[in-house]
């Protein structure tokens, strides 16, 4: 199958990824061929790092690149699917999947690995069916895709996006839209509440994260987790659960708001909560 994969940041190269190690053609497409080829390298050197630390094949490895394109925007238009990542923001995903609209072939099937928006209003005016797909990040190692059914995805595309899930090894589940869906609805939440907790002065970041490790069992603590995430997408999502509710439970931080325009968005821009060797 061929995968255009729009939005090669975090997301978009480890969905690239899977679907190239499942033996799928994925073209990477970002905001402009360089930058996609930026994105390629860097995918090629860190599973260049899992070759050096013993983690897998050279070959394996080799296997996957030779499956990853970078490509013209008009090569997506024999596309079997193609998958938006780019900006969690619905003027620019609807901008993108229009000219999407007009240039693939009929048959591609349209995904969004949105986070958190209505995928009814994003597949507005649009004639292919949209349906959300919704990886977890790192997307190799993470199990799970949400399987987004809008008001208007035909029950067979969500059927076909379940099997596509398990076919390239993840485990699906059926989500009726709603803002944040099931996951992001509870654990963007809980990032935000362990901001709220360290701004209250209850304790320090390290203590809150270590808290959260040792006294539930949970791989990361809240802040470390908002910087693996990213504070901007955290916000971002924040934002979309209280405009869709306005239920006070969902107010962001301001303290978040003050990270993302100092720039500290967590791992991917070196500081967060924490610091990161770039
Ligand atoms: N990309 C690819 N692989 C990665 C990775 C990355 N960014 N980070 C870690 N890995 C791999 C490692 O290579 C290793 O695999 P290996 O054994 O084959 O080498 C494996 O994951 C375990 O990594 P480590 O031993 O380095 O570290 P940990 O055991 O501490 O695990 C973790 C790291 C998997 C990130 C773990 O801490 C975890 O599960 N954290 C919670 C992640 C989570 O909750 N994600 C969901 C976020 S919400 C979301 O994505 C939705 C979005 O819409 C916001």
């Amino acid at each position: 199958m061929k995968v255009a994969i729009f939005g090669a940041g975090t997301m978009g190269s480890g969905i690239a990824q899977v679907f190239a190690a499942k033996g799928h053609t994925a073209l990477m497409y970002a905001s402009s061929v360089a930058s996609a080829q930026r994105h390629r390298d860097k995918l090629a050197a860190s599973l260049n790092k899992k070759v050096a630390r013993g983690k897998m094949e050279q070959a394996a490895a080799d296997d996957i690149m030779s499956r990853v394109r970078v490509e013209e925007f008009e090569a997506a238009a024999d596309a079997d699917l193609v998958i938006e990542c780019v900006a969690e923001n619905m003027a620019v995903k609807k901008e993108l999947l229009g000219r999407l609209d007009a240039l693939c072939k009929e048959e591609t099937i349209f995904a969004s690995n949105t986070s958190s928006l209505s995928l009814t209003e994003m597949a507005q005016g649009l004639k292919h069916p949209l349906v959300g797909m919704h990886f977890f990040n790192p997307v190799p190692v993470m199990k799970l895709v949400e399987v987004i059914a809008g008001g208007n995805t035909p029950a067979e595309l969500v059927e076909w996006t379940k099997n596509l899930s398990l076919e390239i090894g993840k485990t699906p589940v059926v989500v009726n839209e709603a803002p944040g869906f099931v996951v992001n609805k509870i654990l963007v939440p809980y990032c935000n509440e362990g901001v709220c907790v360290l701004q209250e002065g209850v304790a320090s970041a390290e203590d809150i994260d270590i808290a959260m490790q040792l006294g539930c069992n949970h791989p990361m603590g809240p802040l470390h987790l908002g910087d693996l995430i990213g504070w901007d997408v955290v916000l971002s999502i924040m934002d979309v659960l209280y405009n869709e509710t306005h239920d006070s439970k969902y107010r962001a931080n301001v303290l978040i708001r003050k990270m993302v325009r100092a720039g500290k968005l967590g791992i991917k821009s070196g500081e967060g909560f924490f610091s990161y060797n770039k």
